[in-house]
């Protein structure tokens, strides 16, 4: 960088200094006109750009300029391909060098603890080393373009549910494991300018001015140089943010957190010498983007198109096929579900983007003259079984040679701000799928969703191509798929369940209102199903194929090594079938014999491979140490056992077609923490029946956790949130008042959104109405309405009217 940042920095005021470290606005950074500092521009995120002109929200409500929609998170990790997430960020990339974006926020990097999170669609995986590569890539490809990424929401966001405040309370292990592994790897191999920090509490303190995690872990252990920002209105205590290391606060804060800054420093609180170290960072970021601002680049819109065509084409997942009824031919089709004609290509919330173009199913079939006829079968707002439209589409399929039936969930089961109960489909589509079932031998489901349902039709069905939330091409690409124009090589990023309560997590997921535990510790996905052997309906890495592969010749180049060194994986892949396509070969170490509990494998390397009918690749892969190890508590690092380590080879973490032992000798000296007497559930899961007692899980912890209780009147604080406080009258007014507010700035369609935004604003704590609210409360202010919900009326109203 040419600028002298430091030469800058002492020319700048107190006030100044402090200004820089919190938004403009919605959406932009603070300049210094004086000194010619420019401010710069970040935007949603993270599979398309929202960039907001007129009215500015977090929550996707008001309109964005147009951009090209790919496919969401949980499609494209179905992929398992770096090069094409690469590439998909290389269009990001333009679309904000177009737009004088500097940042874009994401991609999102948290583990999906439970298919329930609202967000799931957003996120990558249940794995945390397939989460990392992926992120990575995209990470890459988008600052391969001069634009900067914010790595999000670090960490441990893995519910909805009253996100802002939440305390995940996490075992260190299963938090260095699952929850920050994946952060870990998109930082070591991507540097990301930014990392947005998460609204939630980590076993006890606020994400956004959490030492350990931001400083400790994030600067010093991983060695981020980027800076952090908040998520939006995620701030708690601002003075205390800045020593721990979060330096800009998003949005603006209507100025109130910048005078507390300035006012700690003067009275001593803040070294100044911290807050610039703050400064500094946003100073960097600010000219890094400034250096690689291209004026007047525009970027093919159709090119773009084409492409999240093919992304979305490559990241349907083939779940189902029987007699090979895919690929299509020229059988008489008839296309059943209103998602065939009004497609389901993106979910809810600050990551609603506003297309450039959008394509159905049935605008492809046309262009490509194939013939058919069609029946909506279901509405997609409502549940309620409608009877005509049922009998109409059954009509139409007793004639057919095969029923195309486009399913999945609509916008109201899965969203940013609340988190789904349930894995069913709406009631009207299940019905529906019974009801042509009767009728047609060959169906096929094709299915849009963010996350996975359950499927109690499976039997009943011939084929079922997963295509997930395929962004604006996502309709054509399913055709694609259907008739083999792409041979499917999508593999599941996550486990489908077949039901709910088949996964561990289910019955802490969702805790609150004080805290929610992990009690699972360290199995999530198929971490959890591999260890005691449950059948799921699809495993974690499964996917079919038009074509078949063949595993062979497994080789390690060493069958003994120390934990420092390197070991080299080799075995061949050949397509025994007779079309070209992709397998995702995937390699998990399993450790024979512990002291310490761990899962029955984790996937810890990976190839996306294509290959010609009868052609064969000989693949390679180093796994080095951390392949090996788990994180030891006793040293606070990771550590790899002596002993007997099994080699899987497969294309699922249920197909496994090769494996080999080696031997593995620790350098490190040292004592693994066994938990067998304390904590006997961990080791023996199945045993355990789903169940971890708080005996075992305290033992975990290494501290006693608290019980979650009602927040009643007299307890309230800044951070209850408005629901908390609607049990009393004037907590009431309070949210519906800002409920409407919020409701009367959203633009004239966005009534399907109505449900999110009560979610969010019942979720927001009182804090938030100060740092999001545009000036219009202060913190004085909020204290009054908080002495007043808590019984203190008098002395409340006269706070608020002093410092109004
Ligand atoms: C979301 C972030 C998003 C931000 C800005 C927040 O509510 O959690 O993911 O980037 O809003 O829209």
């Amino acid at each position: 960088m040419d600028k002298d940042l430091a030469k800058l920095l002492e020319q700048l005021t107190l006030e100044e200094k402090a200004g820089l470290s919190s938004g403009l606005d919605f959406w932009c950074l603070k300049g210094v006109e004086r000194l010619n500092i420019p401010s710069i521009m970040v935007a949603d995120g993270p599979h398309g750009l929202r960039k907001q002109g007129r009215e500015s929200d977090h929550v996707g409500l008001n309109e964005s300029v147009k951009a090209t929609c790919f496919p969401t998170a949980s499609a494209t990790a179905s992929t398992w391909d770096e090069d094409l997430l690469y590439e998909m960020g290389v269009a990001l990339g333009e679309e904000c060098l177009q737009e004088d974006v500097a940042v874009i926020l994401g991609p999102g990097a948290n583990t999906k603890r439970s298919p329930l999170c609202g967000r799931n669609f957003e996120y990558i995986s249940e794995d945390p080393y397939l989460t990392g590569r992926i992120g990575a890539a995209l990470v890459n490809g988008i600052q391969s373009q001069g634009i900067g990424t914010s790595l999000k929401h670090f960490v441990s966001n893995n519910q909805e549910y009253r996100r802002m405040v939440i305390d995940t309370v996490v075992d260190e292990r299963a938090f260095r494991e699952i929850y920050l592994a994946g952060f870990e790897n998109v930082i070591k191999e991507a540097q990301p300018w930014a990392v947005m920090c998460s609204y939630n509490r980590i076993n006890g303190t606020f994400a956004s001015d959490n030492k350990v995690i931001l400083t400790d872990i994030l600067k010093e252990e991983w060695r981020h140089t980027g800076l952090v920002m908040t998520d939006w209105g995620a701030t708690n205590n601002r003075v205390k943010a800045i020593k721990a290391g979060m330096e800009l606060e998003m949005p603006s804060s209507g100025g109130f957190n910048d005078r507390k800054i300035v006012e700690a420093v003067k009275s001593g609180e803040l070294d100044e010498a911290d807050l610039d170290k703050t400064v500094i960072r946003v100073l960097e970021l600010i000219y890094k983007c400034q250096e690689n601002k291209r004026e007047n680049f525009t970027y093919d819109v159709d090119k773009h198109h084409q492409l999240a065509r093919k992304i979305a084409g490559e990241s349907a997942v083939l779940l189902k096929n029987d007699e090979r009824i895919l690929p299509l031919k020229d059988e008489k089709i008839v296309v059943i579900g209103t998602f065939a004609n009004i497609p389901r290509y993106q979910g809810a919330g600050s990551s609603l983007i506003n297309p450039t173009k959008l394509e159905s199913a049935l605008d492809e079939l046309d262009r490509r003259g194939t013939k058919y006829v069609y029946e909506p079968g279901y509405s997609t707002t409502t549940d309620l079984v409608e009877v005509d439209l049922i009998e109409k589409a059954k009509n139409i399929a007793r004639e057919a040679e095969v029923v195309l039936l486009y399913a999945g969930l609509t916008d109201d089961y899965e969203s940013e701000g609340f988190d789904r109960t349930h894995l069913k489909m709406p009631t009207n589509q299940l019905k529906l799928i019974e009801a042509i079932c009767e009728v047609n031998q060959n169906v096929v489901i094709v299915l849009q969703n963010g996350a996975p349902i359950e499927m109690p039709w499976l039997e009943s069905v011939k084929a079922v191509l997963e295509c997930y939330l395929g962004g604006q091409a996502g309709g054509p690409a399913s055709i694609d798929v259907l008739y083999g124009n792409i041979n499917p090589g999508g593999r599941l990023a996550e486990t489908f369940p077949i039901k709910l309560e088949d996964d561990i997590v289910t019955k802490w997921f969702g805790m609150g209102p004080q805290s929610v535990e992990h009690r699972e510790s360290i199995y999530v996905g198929y971490r959890y199903y591999d260890k005691v052997d449950k059948n799921v309906l699809f495993p974690f890495g499964y996917g079919l194929s038009y074509t078949e592969f063949e595993y062979s010749e497994l080789s390690i180049s060493h069958n003994k090594i120390k934990d420092v060194d390197q070991l080299e994986v080799s075995f061949n892949v050949k397509n025994t079938g007779n079309k070209f396509g992709s397998e995702v070969a995937q390699v998990y170490v399993k450790d024979i014999e512990s002291t310490i509990f761990r899962p029955e494998k984790e996937l810890k390397e990976f190839k996306k491979i294509y290959l010609e009918p009868e052609e064969e690749k000989s693949i390679s892969m180093i796994l080095d140490s951390r392949a090996f190890a788990y994180y030891n508590t006793m040293i606070n690092d990771w550590h790899v056992e002596s002993g007997e380590f099994e080699i899987l080879v497969g294309s699922s973490s249920r197909d496994i077609h090769l494996n080999i032992n080696v031997e593995v000798e620790s350098t490190q000296d040292i004592e693994s923490p066994n938990y067998i007497l304390v904590a006997p559930e961990y080791y023996n899961l199945r045993e355990a029946n789903m169940d971890i007692s708080t005996k075992s899980y305290e033992a975990l912890l290494g501290r006693q956790v608290i019980t979650n209780s009602p927040i009643r009147k007299g307890d309230f604080d800044i951070n209850s949130t408005l629901k908390d406080i609607s049990v009393t009258f004037i907590g009431d007014q309070l949210r519906k008042m800002v409920l409407n507010n919020v409701m009367k700035k959203m633009e004239s369609d966005n009534e399907k959104q109505i449900k999110m935004m009560e979610a969010v604003v019942n979720d927001m704590p009182v804090r938030s109405m100060v740092l999001m609210g545009g000036g219009m409360i202060n913190f004085e202010m909020a204290d009054g309405l908080i002495d007043m919900v808590n019984g203190k009326f008098l002395k409340g109203l006269l706070k608020v009217i002093k410092h109004r």
